[in-house]
């Protein structure tokens, strides 16, 4: 089945969001970006400069190409100039109740059936997160895409219960378009990838907290001993500390367990404002270059 989309809309504009609108663009679609945060659509725009620049430096994509793909994206600073979208992803922070206000929003904006309101989340309940669309919550669907978008290869696609067998197949079929390799999960917690990932995650904060070993020494036993190419401490940073404590309490809500809780050290490094490697400073230092 075709996937039927020429112009995605994007909202939130952060790592991932700004991730999926390049690569989209760089395949070919027309793409719309919002974020509500000042600054972030400047900075998403440079990001995309830059990221671009280095993918034509090693000669994967032309300089013709780079400049085709800046043309397509448009940057836009209210919601409402998201119009003439026919897919829209959610890619803002990891809270049901952001995500959910932002669907009924966009549902309201495109009464239109056949405009797929994906979510990018990590962790929430898809089914959960469509019934913010009302009567067209079949129109919801989990498009999970990984850090840094356009590097990693999965897109795991995540069904509600509400979502219609002719979604599943359009974001398989886009998921497809972009380059991506498309895998089912099916609509549990942290779906497949985060609910074997961030407890592993949580444990490597629990290891340092109770000083079993320094951060390096985590990271490097890890890399060393289970062939990772990077420490479980590293890779938080480079996720966000505050979305990997949210995912820990949404597994810890969803699966009805508290062995899932956020580590308290990994709650206190959020609160102090150690949010990894987009906030300067999460587990290690990362310098302004
Ligand atoms: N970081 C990862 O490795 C990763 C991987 C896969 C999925 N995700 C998921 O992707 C989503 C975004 O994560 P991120 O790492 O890009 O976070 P981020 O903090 O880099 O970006 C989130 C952006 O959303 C914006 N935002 C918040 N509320 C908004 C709203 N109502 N409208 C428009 N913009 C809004 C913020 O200003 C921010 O720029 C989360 O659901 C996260 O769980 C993250």
């Amino acid at each position: 089945m075709s996937h039927g989309v020429s112009t995605l809309g994007v909202l939130g504009a952060g790592q991932m969001g700004g991730g999926i609108a390049q690569v989209a663009a760089v395949n070919g679609l027309n793409v719309k970006v919002f974020d509500n945060f000042p600054g972030t659509i400047d900075k998403c725009k440079a990001t995309h400069k830059k990221s671009l620049a280095k993918f034509v430096e090693k000669a994967k994509i032309t300089q013709a190409d780079m400049d085709a793909a800046l043309a397509r994206i448009t940057y836009v600073d209210a919601p409402d100039k998201l119009t003439g979208c026919d897919w829209l992803i959610e890619a803002v922070v990891e809270d049901a109740k952001v995500k959910k206000d932002l669907l009924t929003r966009l549902s309201a904006m495109y009464p239109d059936e056949r405009v797929v309101l994906a979510t990018n989340t990590s962790s929430i309940s898809i089914t959960d997160l469509a019934t913010a669309a009302g009567t067209t919550a079949g129109r919801v669907v989990g498009m999970h895409f990984f850090n840094p978008v356009p590097l990693m290869q999965l897109v795991e696609v995540i069904p509600g219960l509400q979502t219609t067998p002719a979604v599943i197949d359009r974001t398989i079929s886009l998921a497809t378009a972009l380059g991506k390799t498309p895998l089912r999960a099916n609509d549990r917690a942290g779906f497949i990838s985060n609910r074997v990932l961030m407890p592993m995650i949580n444990e490597a904060f629990y290891a340092w907290m109770e000083g079993v070993a320094e951060p390096h020494a985590i990271d490097g036993i890890m890399k060393l001993g289970c062939n990772f190419p990077m420490g479980p401490l590293t890779l938080a940073d480079f996720i966000g500390l505050d979305t990997c404590a949210n995912i820990m309490n949404v597994l810890a809500d969803g699966l009805n367990n508290e062995r899932y809780r956020p580590c308290p050290l990994l709650k206190q490094l959020v609160t102090a404002g150690r949010t990894g490697v987009k906030g300067g400073h999460g587990v290690y230092p990362y310098p302004a270059k």
